[in-house]
């Protein structure tokens, strides 16, 4: 198992000998090396066995940084970053060569965020380059979002987890990026709103939900687990259809179910607010995996915030 800490001198150390740690940020954890060494970098796709046509987010620790790794912003773009930055928005930028096409994929844009962590702020402080950071699970599954998470799955490939606790909202980062004319898409819902990043620069457009097109950012659909089958709708209808109900498991935003033992069922949100919904959701999906039962009933949350970026993540784990 991993070693779990806040010690950064630790985590500096282990990222200058091209190591891997495990870092926190207010959405998910991530899984860090060095941005700007390959072999680190290359490491990354190993530990989560994620194909090489993924690319990985490069994590900094302010705009005037960020700058040194993208090139050409539209003007949006900086409005974004001057708005929501640290926090769960990352920029679809016009990569400068310092950061290689592993990182990127092959693509000319790369991807950039300034995490809104004390912990990871502090890592990015002391570091003299920047992080490459997708989140820290095998490939296929939900992200974590707490350092337990992080060792269940990885702690046996990785040296140091940085510990920050829970993360704050639970849900990766919302990607935005801009066409040759300068106008937003939308490429993954995430833990900043459509409504949020609308007030600021109108409207934007969202990129279909749907395929597993790799060439689209964030759109690769997720397996969550290959022994649970999620039947996402009206938990009560849904229910109806099950004689035997010992083998379900149900995820609702805020309802209880007569006859079904209580271990089995989980409230995303026993206070109706969608963010505390977006926090406890991967975790939610987490601990159903941990129960013997073979089918997981999910009704969809309110479709408005981040409610659409959660209805999003629930049709993913439905995706077979
Ligand atoms: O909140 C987050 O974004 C977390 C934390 C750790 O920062 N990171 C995260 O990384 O979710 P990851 O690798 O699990 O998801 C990043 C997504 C992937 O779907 C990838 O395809 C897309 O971002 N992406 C990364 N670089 C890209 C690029 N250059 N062009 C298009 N899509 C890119
Ligand atoms: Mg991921």
């Amino acid at each position: 198992m991993a070693e779990i800490g806040s010690d950064i001198s630790k985590a500096r150390t282990v990222l200058q000998n091209g190591g891997l740690v495990a870092i926190p940020t207010e959405t998910v954890y991530g899984l860090a090396a060095s941005a700007l060494d390959l072999d680190a970098v290359a490491l990354i796709f190993s530990t989560k066995n994620r194909p090489s046509f993924d690319p990985l987010i490069v994590h900094v620790e302010n705009i005037t940084e960020a700058k040194k790794y993208a090139v050409n912003w539209a003007e949006k773009a900086l409005v974004l970053a001057k708005e929501f930055w640290p926090g769960p928005l990352t920029l679809l930028l016009e990569k400068r060569d310092s950061i290689s096409d592993l990182v990127t994929s092959g693509m000319q844009k790369v991807a950039i965020r300034v995490p809104n962590q004390k912990l990871t702020l502090d890592l990015l402080h002391v570091l003299d380059f920047p992080l490459v950071a997708p989140s820290a699970n095998p490939f296929g599954y939900v992200s974590p979002t707490s350092p337990t998470h992080v060792n269940d799955q990885l702690g046996d490939k990785i040296p140091y987890i940085l510990n920050g606790g829970n993360c704050e909202i639970g849900l990766e980062s919302t990607i935005v990026g801009f066409d040759t004319t300068d106008e937003p898409t939308i490429y993954r819902l995430g833990g900043l709103s459509v409504e949020e990043i609308e007030s600021v620069i109108g409207k934007v457009n969202l990129t279909p939900h749907s395929s597993s097109n790799p060439q689209a950012p964030g759109m690769l659909k997720s397996h969550y687990s290959p022994s649970v089958s999620i039947l996402l709708g009206n938990v009560k209808t849904n229910l109806k259809k099950f004689i035997n109900k010992n083998d379900i498991g149900i995820i609702s935003f805020n309802s209880r179910f007569e006859n079904l033992p209580e271990k089995n069922q989980l409230k995303l949100a026993p206070d109706n607010h969608l963010n505390t919904a977006a926090k406890n959701l991967f975790s939610a999906l987490r601990y159903m995996d941990t129960l013997k039962i073979r089918t997981l009933l999910i009704e969809e949350v309110p479709d408005y915030g981040l409610g659409k970026a959660i209805n999003d993540r629930l049709r993913r784990a439905a995706t077979r």
